[in-house]
């Protein structure tokens, strides 16, 4: 009998602690702090977070203080969530994600996606600063992720799989959302800015690639490397989210120029290019929200 008793009692305790339960109870927590009812959410890569301080009817919420939320340690991630307005359009927008090579375990680095899609988000759209590959890119330079190669060797879906985000086995053969990349591309022409497309390699960090490495992406089809959002769109993608990835070029890989990397110039590039992703990524928004209405 008092097996029994105890065998409920862990299966309950067990359902609490469920990632479902938990994505449920921050899902509470943050819509409780306003009326807004984001339709689409942003991750704000690396000095992107400025974007969120231009949203209207801002609240801001730090990620501490969200039930089961992972925390940002990594330079020019500001570590909050902020929810607002941008031309009509509600928003949440991650000022900063938290990465693998932060100590984080995969299931954390996606959880604010599972968080997103219990909200009641349509579309993700995740951006990111990545080293070029690709020779017809530069630094500086915006791409549209066309697909992804995971390298980072783990998979927030891996273990016990929870119906109530999405199926086993979920499809990653158009991952990244066609139509999302056409507007994306087509408000870059009409802004002026050139958009390139690529494959995204995601690795786990945080040593930058040797040269060899670089070398042996391009072989596999990479154009871009850099590491985080792959996590993110599984997590999107096992629960139907659309996905737009954009990545800013801020160096080029390592053994392309004569040079060697440092993250210093990875911020630069992104401070140099961040009024131009901004521009763009307040124009996308409404062509997402008219696509998912
Ligand atoms: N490699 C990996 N990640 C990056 C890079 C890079 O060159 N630049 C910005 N993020």
């Amino acid at each position: 009998m008092n097996g029994k008793r105890e065998h409920i009692a862990v299966i309950a305790k067990s359902k609490a602690n469920s990632e479902f339960s938990r994505a449920e109870r921050a899902t509470k927590f943050i819509l409780a702090k306003t009326k807004l009812r984001p339709e689409i959410a942003l991750v704000l890569g690396s000095g992107l977070g400025a974007f969120a301080d231009e949203f209207g009817r801002a609240v801001k919420i730090p990620y501490a203080k969200i039930p089961n939320f992972p925390r940002s340690t990594a330079i020019g991630h500001a570590g909050q969530l902020v929810l607002g307005a941008v031309d009509g359009v509600a928003v949440a927008a991650m000022q900063g994600r938290v990465h693998l090579y932060e100590g984080y375990s995969v299931k954390d680095v996606a959880f604010p996606i599972r968080v997103f899609a219990r909200m009641g988000v349509k579309a993700v759209i995740l951006t990111n600063a990545a080293g070029g590959i690709n020779r017809e890119y530069s630094q500086g330079c915006l791409v549209v992720v066309r697909d992804h190669i995971n390298l980072q060797g783990v998979n927030p879906l891996a273990g016990p799989n929870d119906e109530r985000f999405g199926p086993r086995f979920p499809d990653m053969t158009r991952a990244y959302d066609r139509a999302f990349s056409e507007f994306t591309v087509e408000e870059g022409k009409r802004l002026g800015i050139a958009i390139q497309e690529g494959v995204y390699a995601a690795l786990a960090g945080p040593s930058y690639e040797t040269p060899a490495e670089i070398r042996y992406l391009r072989t596999i089809g990479a154009d871009l490397v850099g590491m985080s959002t792959v996590p993110e769109v599984l997590a999107a993608r096992h629960s139907g989210l659309r996905v737009l990835g954009i990545s800013c070029v801020t160096n080029m890989a390592a053994g392309i120029l004569d040079q060697p990397l440092n993250h210093e110039e990875v911020l630069a590039t992104g401070e140099r290019v961040k009024a131009q992703f901004i521009a763009l990524l307040r124009a996308v928004i409404s062509r997402i929200a008219e696509a998912i209405r």
